[in-house]
């Protein structure tokens, strides 16, 4: 049953390292990363002048470096974030590329103050930013984030155009908002147009029409163009991949095309989350109850939304594998190779807590192999958007984070402890 597929039903290892023993020696649930596949997918982009990771997916110091040695830059889209990639060791400031931008719709006041500070560049996702902006930094280049009337996303939630859309500056103010910045004394060095999420080939690429059409309009300050990230990335088998080659392609002609109309060289940039830290990561969890309810048969696990919430939040479908607990002292036990339904849930008090869901949403049983209270469930492509969207629902820590690379195991974030959770909570007295 764990035929040779690119998502295995059964697993022993990751990266090398049996997975029991990183169970036994972490606890559960934990995060696993193999670094060689960030900096693998980092060398995919090779071609871009700019590979920017959206570090939003999985901003983990030690995933940080792993990006930073890979040769990428970072964005930031918060105060936090920005302090993440200074503490990963990205230099601030206006170089060329410059290695942190701060990508948003808005300034809280925090922000704007580290961007100052910093001497962050900001990619203004709103009109008021740039006002905003203007007002403590005068005289610098910003670059622009352009919502170009249309978007697409692997759910709705994730879909970042059209007028649906909070994000970026409507393409018919661009004009407007060059004038805006013009009287705020600050110059247009760069387009940024980011359409969603998960999305695919063919709404990723009439993105570059929409930007040739933008940046010509604006004229020759322009030095840079982004193509943000949104990059898929395959969750189950038959998911295609993107071809990036052709990508480039495409990205490159509209770029030559305004290098040619500005008379001077015009920088590339692409911005991926899912697509560099996706596939790192795994989920591994502890089955803690095998039960019946009627015809369904549900593993319920110690893992839950509020450590992976994208099934919850998008039906969104990630791989599963069983992984047994074998303990080398005892006799293995008796296997049963075969397949059953299963409905895989967490332990949060909440109905919703299932990760087989899929297509928007719905709970659905998995043909998973036979497993007993014990063995563990190994949830695949994890990296992006799992540890960063976890919470403390129901009062459960933040998952402890490992990091393998070059067959060394790193312990890269601890399992959050009770104390942590309260830290700054007070009863008056
Ligand atoms: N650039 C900007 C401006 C973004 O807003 C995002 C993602 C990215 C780049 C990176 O997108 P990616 O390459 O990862 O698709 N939580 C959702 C995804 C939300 C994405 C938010 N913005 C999920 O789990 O699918």
């Amino acid at each position: 049953i764990a035929a040779a597929t690119l998502f295995p039903l059964i697993v022993t290892e990751i990266a090398g390292q049996p997975v029991a023993a990183l169970a036994q020696k972490f606890g559960t649930p934990l995060f696993v990363y193999d670094a060689a596949i960030v900096a693998e997918r980092v060398a995919d982009l090779a071609a871009f002048d700019v590979v920017r990771y959206a570090q939003k997916a999985l901003s983990n110091l030690a995933i940080l470096d792993v990006v930073r040695r890979a040769g990428a830059c970072v964005d930031a889209v918060s105060a936090g974030e920005i302090q993440r990639a200074l503490a990963a060791g990205f230099r601030p400031g206006f170089h060329e590329p410059p290695q942190i931008v701060y990508t948003a719709d808005i300034f809280d006041r925090e922000a704007l103050e580290m961007v100052a500070k910093h001497e962050i560049p900001v990619n203004c996702g709103s009109p008021d930013m740039i006002d905003q902006y203007g007002a403590v930094c005068p005289g610098r280049g910003i670059t622009l984030r352009i919502n170009p009337g249309f978007g697409h996303g692997h759910s709705q939630k994730t879909n970042t155009g059209g007028q649906q859309s909070k994000h970026g500056i409507w393409h018919t103010q661009l004009a407007e908002c060059v004038e805006r910045a013009k009287r705020n004394k600050l110059s247009i060095a760069g387009l940024h147009m980011h359409i969603g999420s998960g999305t695919d080939m063919e709404h990723l690429s009439q993105v570059c029409g929409a930007m040739e059409a933008a940046a010509l309009s604006v004229g020759a300050s322009i030095h840079s163009i982004s193509a943000g990230g949104g990059l898929p990335t395959p969750y189950r088998e038959g998911d295609k991949k993107v071809d990036i080659a052709a990508y480039y392609e495409l990205w490159n002609g509209v770029r030559e095309r305004l290098a040619a109309a500005f008379g001077h060289p015009v920088s590339l940039e692409i911005e991926p989350g899912r697509y560099l830290s996706a596939e790192c990561g795994s989920l591994i969890a502890e089955i803690r109850a095998v039960k019946k309810m009627g015809d369904n048969l549900f593993y319920v696990v110690d893992a839950g939304f509020n450590n992976l919430a994208r099934p919850i939040l998008y039906g969104a479908y990630h791989p599963m594998a069983v992984a047994y607990n074998e303990n080398p002292a005892e006799s293995p036990r008796p296997r049963q190779q075969a397949l059953q339904q299963v409905i895989v849930g967490g332990p949060l008090c909440e109905s919703g807590d299932i990760f087989t869901q899929e297509d928007g949403g719905y709970v659905r049983g998995r043909e998973l192999p036979v497993a007993a209270v014990g063995d563990y469930i190994v949830i695949g492509v994890a990296g992006a958007y799992g540890a960063v969207m976890g919470s403390n629902y129901n009062s459960k820590p933040l998952a402890a984070e490992v990091l393998i690379e070059k067959g060394q195991v790193h312990l890269v974030r601890e399992r959050q402890t009770f104390a942590d959770m309260i830290r700054g909570e007070h009863i008056p007295r």
